[in-house]
């Protein structure tokens, strides 16, 4: 745990976000977080439960998912198939995590604002735009929004 942090149990924080606060054991086991020094590093369960999986959408709580909020911060979401990027100044973006190319979906990194797929060595801008093939389409989007320090992804 992070020093200075406030830690919130699952039901507070469906309260905060004012929905039903549903985490399965499986999300322990499949999601992988990274940040901007490209190595990968699985979520402690105090972040996991800082994610509410509900239809439609996911939240996350900036205030105990920390290195979210640093620019090139980024998280692989596989239950939804989907990255999430800090793209400095507050900015995030949510884009689709099966690479245009062939399909890979789990050999992402994030450096400098470019999202990079291992498989074959497609690159990504922060708005899923092909800016180094072989992937010659763009990577699907998704709206964010953050209210109270909780980040959104629709999807
Ligand atoms: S599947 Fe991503 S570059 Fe080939």
């Amino acid at each position: 745990m992070k020093k200075g942090k406030v830690q919130l149990g699952r039901r507070d924080f469906a309260k905060k976000i004012g929905g039903f606060a549903l985490v399965s054991p499986l999300v322990l086991s499949s999601l992988i977080s990274c940040s901007s020094d490209d190595d990968a590093a699985e979520l402690s369960e105090e972040e996991v439960e800082a994610i509410i999986f509900e239809d439609g959408r996911v939240t996350f709580d900036l205030d105990i998912l920390f290195s979210l909020t640093q620019e090139g911060g980024w998280l692989l979401v596989n239950q939804r198939n989907f990255l999430i990027l800090n793209t400095g100044n507050d900015q995030f973006a949510a884009l689709s995590s099966i690479c245009t190319h062939t399909g890979c979906r789990d050999a992402w990194s994030f450096s400098s604002n470019i999202l990079t797929c291992a498989c074959h060595g497609s690159r990504f801008d922060t708005n899923g735009n092909v800016v180094q093939g072989p992937a010659n389409a763009p990577l699907a989007s998704f709206e964010t929004s953050v209210e109270n320090n909780i980040l959104t992804v629709f999807r």
